[in-house]
């Protein structure tokens, strides 16, 4: 593969234009508009700038970059929440734009939007991600872990997103703590860019589902950090072939099963399901589960674009089983409570691919944003269900 065309922005400061090397994990365009702030600028005028499409070079205190932020961020809550009671009475007069999916739509411009005003606050890191910010944290462990080395020489600064830095920030502490699976008592590091399970109730129902007869060969389609795949093995498949089509999630997952010292998971980049591997008798998948197109790299664990992974996923299974195989679908009914699809069109699904369903388990997912009544979509996330479907062939 070729590698991705690099970039470069320019500014004019001190009287000189200066360049760098743009990095956006969004693949945002390298901005055209730059500003140079700091200490002294009033959040009002970053909200302004930003919000108008001007980015910011940070020169001030790394730390009030942070406090920046957050204030450009409840500036975005008061002009949303503005605007939703502007449309709340547009919509007495046009119920429809209150319908549901309407609203999942909507709230994703929403989110979109305030993603792309807060990556204007940007940053300029040195070769080795450096910064000579007053209180500027050692970053350069955690963006090397995220973005990869910047270059070979060494001699070439970057500009990128604060908001980058902070996930990069972010992920090296989960990568460091991990994240605890109670019911398995162990510890899964995620990171950066890969699918942390930090809602994982669906772990329990793959504990809880009887393995089939001959559990000799599993497939974990799309394994993430690798916890389906690790699952298996624990429960004794002889064999495990996990597959992913992000390098970041399968360098992640071998970490994974390496700190538990797993010999039987193998892993492999693929589209769906692995090639030169023989039949399986489980085939275990927790597809991204929302039809909408992802809007960064990040996102791919979450959208599936006209469910595509999901339908070819179940088209290609007979194909993939061995005799009296099964497959265990994770799967979460948002949306069908969200209504971009419907219980019978996932059934039709199916049924088209020659499979039955031979039983069903479910959970109620307990995360933070299924309670918080003040999320647009509340009535959706509450009655959330997310369920293994086990299938065989009819
Ligand atoms: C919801 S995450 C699940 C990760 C993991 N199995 C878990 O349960 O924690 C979905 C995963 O599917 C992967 N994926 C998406 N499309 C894929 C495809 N066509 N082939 C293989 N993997 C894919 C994503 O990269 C992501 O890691």
């Amino acid at each position: 593969m070729l590698a991705p065309q690099k970039q470069y922005v320019q500014w004019h400061e001190n009287d000189i234009v200066q360049e760098a090397r743009w990095l956006s994990e969004s693949n945002h365009a390298p901005p055209t508009r730059i500003v140079i702030v700091d200490d002294k600028t009033t959040a009002d005028e970053a909200y302004r700038l930003a919000s108008q499409g001007t980015s910011l070079l940070w020169r001030g205190d790394f730390h009030n970059a942070r406090q920046l932020l957050q204030a450009i961020n409840r500036r975005i809550d008061r002009t949303n929440e503005r605007s939703a009671l502007r449309k709340a009475k547009k919509t007495a007069k046009s119920p429809e734009s209150k319908a549901i999916p309407n609203l999942f739509h909507q709230q994703r411009q929403v989110t979109a939007q305030r993603a792309r005003i807060l990556s204007r606050l940007l940053l300029e890191l040195d070769a080795d991600y450096d910064s000579n910010l007053r209180r500027a944290p050692d970053m350069s462990a955690a963006c090397i872990a995220a973005f990869g080395p910047l270059n070979e020489k060494g001699d070439e600064a970057c500009v990128l997103s604060f908001r980058d830095v902070q996930g990069a920030l972010g992920a090296a502490g989960w990568r460091e703590k991990g994240v605890k699976i109670d019911h398995l008592d162990l510890s899964i590091y995620p990171h950066y860019g890969v699918f942390a399970p930090t809602r994982h109730e669906y772990v329990q129902l793959l504990l809880d589902a009887p393995l089939p007869v001959m559990p000799d060969v599993a497939y974990d389609i799309g394994t993430g950090t690798g916890l389906l795949a690790i699952i298996l093995a624990k429960r004794d498949a002889k064999q495990v072939i996990a597959t992913d089509l992000s390098p970041r999630a399968l360098t992640c997952a071998s970490d994974n099963i390496e700190r538990l010292e797993l010999t039987n998971i193998q892993l492999q980049e693929a589209n769906l399901y692995p090639t030169d591997a023989p039949p399986a008798n489980l085939i275990v998948c927790n597809p991204p589960w929302l039809p909408a197109k992802p809007s960064s790299p990040l996102e791919y664990a979450v959208y599936d674009p006209n469910s595509t992974m999901l339908r070819e996923l179940l088209r290609d299974a007979k194909q993939h089983l061995a005799e009296q195989g099964e497959v265990w679908l994770i799967l979460s009914d948002l949306v069908e409570h969200l209504k971009l699809r419907t219980r019978e069109e996932l059934l039709g699904w199916f049924a088209d691919s020659g499979l039955t369903v031979k039983y069903r388990l479910d959970t109620q997912p307990k995360h933070n944003r299924s309670q918080d009544e003040s999320d647009p979509l509340f009535a959706a996330r509450s009655s959330e269900v997310t369920s293994l479907w086990c299938l065989q062939p009819a």
